[in-house]
C-alpha cells in the first residue's frame, strides 16, 4: 500500500480469477490476523444462488445487490470495531467500487498468477466442478487493480503460509500485523 493509503484497513478483500486461492487465502489470513473470514459468495441474494445452482451465468445487474450486501457488511463489520477478510473474486473495478466504496480502511489482496498454474491447480482441486472455458472467461474478465486501487499484490507461485506473510509484510508497517501480534499473545 501507497502512503496515502494512511488508515489501518478494517477489511481486506482477498481478490483474483476462480482458483488463485481466495477461499484458501482468506481464511489463512484470517486465522494469521486473528480477523473473521468471510466468503463472498455468502451475501448472493436467493434469486442469484438459484441461478447459479440452474448453471446460468450471472449479469453484472444480478451482481450490484450482492456487491451492495458485501459493502453493507464491510461498514457493519468497520463500524463495530472489528476486522473482516473477505474471498471475493472482485474482477471488475466496477465491482471493487462497490464494495471498497471510497473507504480507506479496505484494501484490496490482489491474488496474481498465470493463467497455466491456476489451470493446474483447479485440475487438482477435489470435490469442484469447473465448466472448461471458465477459467478463460475470467481472464477475459480480470481487470487487475490499479495503482490508484492501492492493492497488496502477491504472487500465488508458492505455499500458503509464504504468500500470507508477503501480505502481512505488505501491509502498512504498525496496522494489522501488530494489532495481530498483541491479540495472539499468550
Ligand atoms: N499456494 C497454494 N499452493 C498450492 N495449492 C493451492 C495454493 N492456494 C490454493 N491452492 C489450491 O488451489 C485450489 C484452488 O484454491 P481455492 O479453492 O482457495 O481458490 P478460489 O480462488 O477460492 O476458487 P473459487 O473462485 O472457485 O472459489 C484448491 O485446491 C487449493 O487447495
Ligand atoms: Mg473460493
Amino acid at each position: 500500500m501507497s502512503d496515502e493509503a494512511s488508515k489501518i484497513p478494517c477489511a481486506l478483500i482477498v481478490m483474483g480469477v476462480s482458483g488463485s486461492g481466495k477461499s484458501t487465502i482468506a481464511a489463512s489470513l484470517a486465522e494469521r490476523l486473528n480477523w473473521v473470514y468471510e466468503d463472498g459468495d455468502r451475501f448472493h441474494p436467493a434469486s442469484n444462488v438459484a441461478k447459479m445452482r440452474a448453471g446460468q451465468p450471472l449479469t453484472d445487474q444480478d451482481r450490484w445487490p450482492w456487491l451492495q450486501a458485501i459493502a453493507d457488511e464491510i461498514d457493519r463489520v468497520c463500524e463495530s470495531g472489528g476486522h473482516v477478510v473477505i474471498a471475493c473474486s472482485a474482477l471488475k473495478r466496477a465491482y471493487r467500487d462497490v464494495l471498497v466504496h471510497g473507504r480507506d480502511d479496505v484494501c484490496i489482496v490482489y491474488l496474481k498468477g498465470t493463467q497455466l498454474l491456476i489451470a493446474d491447480r483447479l485440475a487438482r482441486r477435489k470435490g469442484h466442478f469447473m465448466p472448461p472455458g471458465l477459467l478463460d472467461s475470467q481472464f477475459k474478465t480480470l481487470e487487475p487493480p490499479a495503482a490508484d486501487e492501492n492493492p497488496v499484490t502477491v504472487s500465488i507461485d508458492a505455499p500458503v503460509e509464504t504468500i500470507v506473510e508477503d501480505i502481512v509484510r505488505q501491509l502498512k508497517p504498525g496496522s494489522a500485523d501488530d494489532r495481530a501480534s498483541g491479540r495472539n499473545s499468550p
